[in-house]
């Protein structure tokens, strides 16, 4: 199982994305993992469309775009439009989650579905047939440099079974307070698909800290 790498520019130095990306792809991150809230699926604003359009403009880094918002399906073709490759929803979300893989396949970029660290794994079942990725929560959606959350690992390690129990092929992300001492539960738990943020670029050495994950 190959692992990818998902820079989450929220830990970013955002006066310098530019740079920042230019340092992404120099150290062999794999993603750019864009964090988009609303201030009200979740309890900050970070940033949007302007910016990923901007991002697309300047890098063909993969961009991996976590939806934290109430309402994803009314925009779909605006993120469509401003160069994801892939886009994750959470299924607490108020859109119908059918509707969103639907509207997100039918642009033809990757789809992924999100749980909070709250919610059973279980729920997403329904959906596996049709997304590329599942994404579990490893802290509570809203922030960058949170602390890991142990008991997440099960749920991880719940669906990887499941999925190779019934033959289904895709892929495991996380996302939240991985750094190079959470990573090794993460990775035998199952996932495959690694977010980080604070970890990646506070490093003193980015080329270490993806080694580190690897
Ligand atoms: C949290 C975000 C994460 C966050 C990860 O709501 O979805 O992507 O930026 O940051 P770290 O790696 O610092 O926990
Ligand atoms: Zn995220």
């Amino acid at each position: 199982m190959t692992t990818y790498i998902s820079a989450s520019i929220l830990g970013a130095d955002l006066l310098h994305l530019a740079e920042e990306c230019d340092r992404l792809k120099a150290n062999n991150v794999d993603m750019l993992h864009f964090d988009v809230m609303d201030g009200q699926f979740v309890n900050n604003i970070s940033f949007g469309l302007p910016v990923l359009e901007k991002l697309s403009r300047y890098t063909d880094i993969f961009k991996d775009v976590h939806l934290m918002i109430s309402d994803p399906l009314k925009y779909i073709p605006d993120f469509v439009r401003a160069g994801s490759d892939m886009i994750t929803f959470h299924v607490e979300s108020n859109s119908d989650a059918d509707q969103v893989i639907e509207a997100i396949k039918n642009s033809g970029v990757k789809c992924g579905i999100s749980v909070k660290p709250g919610t059973p794994v279980e729920t997403v079942y329904r959906y596996l047939d049709r997304v590329d990725m599942v994404l579990i929560m490893t802290v509570e959606p809203g922030f960058g440099g949170q602390g890991f959350i142990p008991e997440t690992a099960e749920k991880i390690r719940t669906l990887r079974k499941y999925i190779t129990d019934n033959n289904i092929s895709i892929d495991i992300e996380v996302d939240g307070g991985i750094n190079e001492k959470t990573v090794s539960v993460v990775r035998e738990a199952g996932a495959n698909v690694l977010v980080s943020g604070s970890y990646l670029f506070n490093a003193s050495s980015m080329a270490d800290a993806v080694v580190s994950l690897k």
